[in-house]
Formats: structure tokens, sequence, C-alpha cells
């Protein structure tokens, strides 16, 4: 990719004189291999390495000690963690009469019949489902699920509209609520996390650590501080995430929250820094399918990128290393530092635990037009005038 393009493509037009929260910055990529020096501990030097262009993907080695992995797997331990949800976990809709939400079985069936022939395949149904239920079913689950709710008459493994207008919806919500919960390492994220906070009390090597990441990203020290706990993330064998963008579009709304999060806010998570807390003896990897191409949402849905229990071997993908920082933006910039469009090409998540169990912890940079930044941004102010919002270490 060519180096002009993307100082063009980073650098989308100003939206107005000043932004609404501290400059932001966004370090060059410069070329993938490069090697920055990162002077983030008094005994060592630091090497941040471009895994990718765009999105700019970074690597941190023993960017955390090991004893400091530990410590922060045993603050999660102690503080409990949680199954995992994901935005989609929603109902069916059904065809019963005390739900509210009523069964059209024309429009379903339109957007169901993605090739709009005279059947539901068992590709297009398992396309449909995972969409509106998180469930990442194979063939043969869909086989059992015609077999046990009696859908396909005729058994030719596909359905037609007949059959498919005369399923009981809430029957077929019901068969996959409890799929869901006897085979959990098919749904879109299969894993257990906490947040620990990193405020100033809170434990010195959350506190150190936040340091870390204020001179790795060269961020204002208040954005840092303003941005979400420390979210821990356990799997266990099978577990994943499949791909998944870590913030939201700008179509979504105007604001940026996360502190009271509602419908009239989108989460603005400009970065991502990724830690591995352990070694994983097999599979784990962090992927990034739409890198080296352009994201498409309906495309990845048709060609089933997204589900890295099946693909985890396109774009970039990166092994696991205990103490090792995958650090990415999320988000473009504006010229005056405004965070920008969500990146679609950020699309990544979690490949299949194959053995063993893998910790992460997810250090999300994000915005929040809620906080009230006006001082920050008067102390701020020359700084972005002055400043390019590309910097090089
Ligand atoms: C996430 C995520 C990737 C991984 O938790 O949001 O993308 O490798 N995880 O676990
Ligand atoms: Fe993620």
């Amino acid at each position: 990719m060519n180096r002009a393009w993307l100082l063009v493509s980073f650098l989308t037009a100003t939206v107005g004189e000043n932004p609404r929260h501290p400059p932001l910055v966004q370090l060059d990529p410069i070329r993938r291999g490069h090697v920055r020096t990162l002077n983030l501990a008094s005994d060592r030097v630091h090497k941040m390495e471009t895994l990718n262009i765009y999105p700019p993907v970074f690597g941190i080695e023993d960017f955390l000690e090991d004893w400091e992995c530990d410590h922060i797997i045993q603050l999660a331990k102690d503080s409990g963690l949680n199954p995992s949800a994901t935005e989609s976990d929603i109902d069916l809709p059904s065809n019963n009469q005390e739900d509210d939400m009523e069964f059209d079985a024309a429009a379903t069936w339109d957007e169901w019949n993605s090739n709009g022939d005279e059947y539901l395949d068992s590709e297009e149904i398992i396309e449909s489902m995972s969409d509106i239920s998180d469930a990442a079913m194979t063939p043969d689950d869909v086989a059992s699920m015609f077999e046990e709710l009696d859908l396909d008459w005729n058994k030719d493994a596909m359905l037609d509209f007949e059959e498919f207008a005369a399923s009981d919806a809430s029957a077929v919500d019901r068969f996959v609520k409890r799929f869901r919960r006897k085979k959990p390492w098919l749904k879109r994220r299969y894993s257990a996390h906490t947040w620990l906070q990193q405020s100033m009390v809170s434990d010195p090597v959350l506190r150190s650590l936040r340091k870390r990441v204020e001179k790795t990203t060269q961020l204002p020290k208040i954005i840092i501080e303003r941005s979400e706990p420390l979210q821990v993330v356990h799997y266990t064998a099978r577990g994943h995430n499949h791909g998944h963008h870590d913030s939201h579009p700008v179509s979504a709304a105007p604001d940026c929250c996360h502190r009271h999060v509602t419908s009239h806010c989108r989460l603005c998570r400009y970065m991502t820094l990724l830690y591995y807390l352990n070694d994983v003896s097999g599979g784990g990897e962090t992927a990034f399918p739409a890198v080296n191409r352009t994201y498409d949402e309906v495309e990845f849905s048709h060609n089933g990128l997204w589900n890295l229990s099946a693909h985890c071997d396109t774009g970039l993908v990166v092994k696991p290393r205990k103490g090792f920082a995958l650090v990415w933006y999320n988000h473009q910039i504006h010229e005056n530092g405004e965070i920008g469009e969500l990146i679609g090409e950020s699309f990544h998540g979690g490949c299949d635990v194959l053995s063993g169990e893998k910790w992460i912890a997810n250090n999300w940079i994000a915005i929040d037009h809620t906080w009230g930044y006006d001082e920050a941004i008067n102390q701020h102010q020359d700084i972005g005038r002055r400043h390019s919002t590309h910097v090089d270490l």
C-alpha cells in the first residue's frame, strides 16, 4: 500500500475548528517490519514492530513481565469472572400468540433466502441463525433441528416456503437456546471475563501499566485516565471470539460514551492494546482476516471469514506469547485530532484455543464525550495546533 495514499486516508477532512476532546495522535506505521524503540522501563528498552499498515498494527515483546501477567490473572480470579455475552444475545421472532413479536414468514423468508431460489438450504439457515441468534451451527446441527422439530417434511435437507411458514418459531427459539447451552463453543464469543479498575488508588502493577500505555501511544494522559477499566478474558479449550470490531461506526450515533451507555451514543474505542497473559499450548491466535482486502459486512457474513473456528489462516494472524502487547487503531483521525470513522479492516477476533487455556487483557483507549473535556482541551489547544497528527518515535 502506498504511503502517500495512507497519509491522505488517515487525515480525513477536518470536521470542526476544535475537537471535542484533547487532540489524538496516530503513530505512523512506516512499513511492515519497521522497529522503533520505546523507553518504558529504566533498565531496558522495548522494541515496537509494525505488523500491518492499514489498520496500523504493532507488536511489543515483553511489554509485561511474567510476574506482572501472573499478577493480573490473579487479580481477575479474585474479582471473579462471568461468561461473556455478545450484543446479538437476542430472542428469535415468534409466532406464538402470547409473544408481542410477530413471525412474518414472508419477510423472514426473503431475508434468509439469500440466493433467491425456491429453498432455504443448510448454508442459508446457518448464516441467518448466526446473525440473529449467536449460534454458529454446523450442517449436522441443522439436520438435527429439522429432525427434532419435524420441519423438513419431504426429507430433502432443505425447507421450501410451505415448510418454513408452518414452522413454530418459538420451538425453533427454544431449540437454539438449548443448543447454545449444550454447545457453548458454537457461540460467537466463548469466554469468561471481568473488569479491573485502573484508577490512581488501584493496584501498583495496573498503575504502572497505565504509564507504559501513555508512553507507547503518546496520547494525552487524560484520555488514558478516562478510558475503560482493563478487561481480563479467560478462554478454555474451544474458547474464541469470532470476528468483530471493538468499536462502533460513526453512523451509529454522534456522541461517544462508555460511562453512561445509552442508545443515543456509541462506543468509541480509538485504540486497542491487547496483552497476552500466558503462553497458549495450542491455537488461540488473534486474527485480522480483513487486512490486505476491503472489509464489507455483507461479504464477510457470506464468506464465513468471521467464523474463526473455521478460518484462522487469512490476513494477519498473531500467535499469543506471554507478555506480548498487540496494539492497533480502530478509528481514523481527523486533521484536528478528533476521532474519525471506524476502520472496517480492523475487524479481528481470537481463534479457537486448541489445547490449554488462554488469558488476555484488553486495554481499550476510548473517548467519552460525556466526561466534559473542556479544561483538558484548553490545555491542549496549543499543542493541537502545532502538532502533526502523525508521530514517529
Ligand atoms: C476481544 C478480542 C482477541 C483474542 O476480546 O475483543 O478481540 O485474541 N480478543 O482473544
Ligand atoms: Fe476485539
